[in-house]
Parts: C-alpha cells; structure tokens; sequence
C-alpha cells in the first residue's frame, strides 16, 4: 500500500461509540497490528478531546476489540524519524493529551498489548484484560527503549527488578501476572472484554462526574507529588466536592435509602 492510500486507510482506524455515559473507542487496524500510526494517534486524540467536552460522557474506554489491543508505535514511521522530527511530532503531542484527559479512563485489552500499546494500556486509570493478553515492553529488541511511560510507569507498577524484565530483557506477561502486579482489575475471556471493559466504566459512570474526575486527579497526583503535598492536594479537592450539589444528593440518597442520581453539579 502506498503512502496516501495507507494515511486514508489509517483516518478510518479509530472508531468512536456512545453506550450511555461511556464513549468507547477502538482502534481497528488489524492488518497492521494495530500500530498506533500518527493518524492513528491522532484519531485517539480526537476522540478523547470528542469525550472531554461531551457532558454526556462520564468515562471513556479504550480497546482494540476482542483481538489485539495494539502492538506498539509504527515501527516503519520510527524507522524514518530522525530526533528533530520526533521533538515536533504530532505523535509526541498526542500522547501529552493522553496524559491530560481529565475524565476516567478504562483499558480494555486483549492479545498483544506491547510497546506504545501497553503505555496507552497504562496511561489510562484501570486496566481489564482479556485471557489472550500478552504485555510488554519489546523496544530494546528494536535498539530504542519505550518513550511513552513504559520505563517509569512499570517501576511503579512491579517495582524496578521487574520492569527491567520488561524492558531490560524484553520479556512479557501475560494477563494473570499483570494482574498479580496490581495493574490489571480483571482477567477476562477475550470474547468478553469490550463488554467487561464497558460494564466496570458504567460503574465508574454512575458516580458523580464531578467527584471522579477529582478522585482520578487526586490518585494521579501521587505519582507526582511527595506524599504530604498530595494529601494537601486531596484535602483541597475534597473541600470543592463538598460545595458540590452531587454531594448533597449522594448523602441524602444513602440517608433515604435509594439510589443516587448525580447531575454533576
Ligand atoms: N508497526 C508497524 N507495523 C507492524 C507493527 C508495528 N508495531 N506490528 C506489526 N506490524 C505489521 C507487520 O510489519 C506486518 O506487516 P506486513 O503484513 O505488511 O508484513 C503485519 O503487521 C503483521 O505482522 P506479523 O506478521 O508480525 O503478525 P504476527 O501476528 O505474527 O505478530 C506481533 C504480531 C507479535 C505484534 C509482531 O508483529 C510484532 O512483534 N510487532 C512489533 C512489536 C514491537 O516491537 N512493538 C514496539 C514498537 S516500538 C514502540 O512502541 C516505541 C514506543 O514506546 C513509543
């Protein structure tokens, strides 16, 4: 395939779904394995900033379907990189906006999860796997290292021995030990996990918009802050939830045993 015919066939490998409160999006370019191509990036930007200011949208899950979640940066594209053009890139930019999305975020793997693919995996606020699932960090095979999180990502996750598994030895795991790891909620048949993965954003759904979106920014924040700056942080966001009309209704919901009907305000 040439160059323009791939771009086109690449514009149309991300696709964008509502299911109530949650936006699904999936990545669909199997012939090449999913690889997250510039167009393919910026097709998942797109539909994040699509979910970020629809109202509607509670939590967003992102998936490859039932098959391979996606295999890594496009391996042709890095071939052709040089460090300028990496510095300037949409690609670079793309996944600055992934790190930025403020609404929570649920990845739904299955098959090969490597490379990039598994840093979209951990950019995201929960992870469920399907059974066929294989994680890792294979750039060391390629001369490069993952730049996307995987080095920093992965030491928080297992601890640094382990991530040197990943990245140093370029080993991978499969779904059960990334679940052993603490990174992976559930493990699930393949055939299931884009409804696991829509089930457990619906539970998040539900929730107020206002008081998840603050608990994502609160847990984000310890992976960047010293701990008495991030209980500081949390105490700040739980005084804005207390001014919050969802806050009443989740309290008076429980008080009059019935369910909660949160509005986000
Ligand atoms: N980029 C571009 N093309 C890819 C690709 C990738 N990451 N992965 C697979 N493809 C292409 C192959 O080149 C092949 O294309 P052709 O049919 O035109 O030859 C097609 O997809 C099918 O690939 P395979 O025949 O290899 O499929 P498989 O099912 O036997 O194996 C796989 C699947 C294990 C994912 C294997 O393709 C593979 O190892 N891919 C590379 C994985 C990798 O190294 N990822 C890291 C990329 S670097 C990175 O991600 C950097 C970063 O952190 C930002």
């Amino acid at each position: 395939m040439g160059d323009d015919a791939q771009a086109a066939d690449d514009a149309q490998a991300v696709r964008y779904d509502l299911h109530q409160h949650v936006a699904v999006i999936t990545i669909d370019r199997p012939g090449a394995r999913n690889a997250l191509s510039t167009e393919v990036l910026r097709g998942l930007s797109e539909g994040l900033d699509r979910a970020e200011s629809d109202p509607d949208v509670r939590a967003v899950v992102l998936t490859g379907g039932p098959k391979i979640f996606a295999s890594g940066a496009d391996i042709r594209e890095l071939r052709r990189t040089t460090p300028a053009d990496y510095l300037q890139s949409e690609r670079l930019a793309a996944w600055v906006r992934f790190a930025r999305f403020t609404k929570p975020s649920v990845a739904a793997v299955a098959g090969y999860v490597l490379g990039g693919g598994c840093e979209l995996a951990m950019s995201c606020d929960l992870i469920v796997a399907a059974d066929t699932a294989v994680l890792g960090q294979p750039e060391i095979r390629l001369g490069i290292l993952p730049g996307a999180g995987g080095t920093q990502r992965w030491a928080r996750v297992c601890g640094r021995f382990r991530a040197a598994e990943l990245v140093l030895a370029g080993q991978s795991v499969d779904a059960w030990t990334a679940r052993d790891y603490g990174m992976v909620s559930q493990v699930v048949p393949a055939e299931r996990i884009v409804p696991a993965g829509v089930a457990l954003a619906t539970t998040v759904a539900a929730f107020s918009p206002i008081a998840t979106r603050l608990s994502k920014a609160a847990i984000r924040s310890s992976e960047e802050m010293p701990v008495s700056a991030g209980l500081q942080h949390e105490r700040a966001l739980l005084g804005t939830l207390l001014s919050t009309d969802d806050h009443l209704e989740g309290i008076d919901a429980f008080l009059e045993k019935r369910a909660a009907h949160f509005t986000g305000r």
